[in-house]
Order: structure tokens, then sequence, then C-alpha cells
């Protein structure tokens, strides 16, 4: 097996895009190519690591700070990260992309705010718009989509296998992760 490179897999898109179902179908498949790697995951960092912070523009930037302090000292030591949080400030995610310089993939899950209220699998967008929720992402907060993403994951085309193998390929031929 080739020789593990440390990458850091960010993902971005709003509450509900698929981030984390297409994470959990790559985690999958890459533990059994033998990948090591490790997750952080927006909901369950703010569990963890972001407790206590909420979703002001500062609470947010700080908890993305955080997740890429984490995701640099992981993928320097050739760790294998993927990120799984909305992100929503560009600007964060450059900065991100700066401090892991050549480790750093973007990839956007895109799906409009339509889509992500249609699927509303937490009940959130609800509660969004009754107001019961507020500085809500696409709702009542902004989202900054990428501009230069190297990938582009349209969920509302792609199940989360066809994302999962999109990612994959790409992996695969940036010669991060080992052929299946
Ligand atoms: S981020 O903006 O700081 O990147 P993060 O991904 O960690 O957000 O957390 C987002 C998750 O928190 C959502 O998937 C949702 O479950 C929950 N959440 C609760 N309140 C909000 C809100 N106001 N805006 C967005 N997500 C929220």
């Amino acid at each position: 097996m080739a020789a593990e490179k440390g990458f850091c897999l960010w993902f971005t898109g709003l509450s509900g895009s698929g981030k984390t179902t297409i994470t959990n179908v790559l985690v999958k498949e890459l533990r059994r190519r033998g990948s090591k790697l490790e997750v952080l995951d927006g909901d369950i960092v703010r569990q963890n690591l972001s407790k206590g912070l909420g979703f002001s523009k500062e609470d947010r930037d700080t908890n993305i700070r955080r997740v890429a302090f984490v995701a640099d000292l992981l993928s320097r030591n050739e760790v294998p990260v993927i990120t799984a949080a909305i992100s929503p400030y560009r600007q964060l995610r450059d900065e991100a992309r700066a401090k892991m310089d050549g480790r750093f993939i973007e990839a956007y899950v895109k799906a409009s705010v339509e889509e992500c209220e249609r699927r509303d699998v937490k009940g959130l967008y609800a509660k969004a718009r009754s107001g019961e929720i507020k500085e809500f992402t696409g709702v009542s907060d902004p989202y900054e989509p990428p501009e230069n993403a190297e990938l582009v994951i349209d969920t509302e085309e792609q199940s989360p296998e066809e994302s999962a193998h999109q990612i994959l390929d790409y992996l695969e031929q940036q010669g991060l992760i080992p052929a299946a």
C-alpha cells in the first residue's frame, strides 16, 4: 500500500446538504481500504471541543478556527482528516486553506436552501422559519459558497454513494489514497 499522506478534506455546505451522510459513506469505504483517518463533524465538535459556542459570526469563526487547528495537527502527521462543518464564511475557509497549504481539499456540498428545507432532516428549518431558532444559515444568516473548490458535490443530482465515489476518484487521482 502507498505511504499514507496527510490531507484535509474540508466539506462546506448548508445544514442538511449531506456533509455528514457523505462522510459516513466515505469513512466506511476508506476504513475498508485500510486507510487511517479522523473525522471532525460540526455537530460532534460542538458537543466537545466547541461546547458552549453559539452561532454568531464570532462564535462560528472560533469554531472553524478550532476545527482547522486540529485538522492541521492531524494532517501534518499523515493522518487524513475529514471535516464536516457548515463553515459558512469564505474568509475562514481560506484561512484554513492557508494553514494547511498543499493539504487542503475544499469540497462544496451543493444543495439549494429550498432542497435542504424540503429534506429538513433535523426539523431546524421549520424552527428557523418560525423564528424559534435565530441566525440560521441560509434562512437568517449568510452562507458564502466557495468560488474555487477542488470538488463540487451536487447532492440534488447524486446519491450519497455517487458523491462518495466522486470524491474517492479524486483522492485516488491525487495519489492520496490507495486504489480500490
Ligand atoms: S458552523 O457555522 O460553525 O460551521 P457547524 O457545522 O459547527 O456550524 O454546526 C451546524 C449545526 O448546528 C447544524 O447542522 C445544526 O444541526 C446546528 N444548528 C443549530 N443552530 C444553528 C444555526 N443557527 N445555524 C446553523 N446551524 C445550526
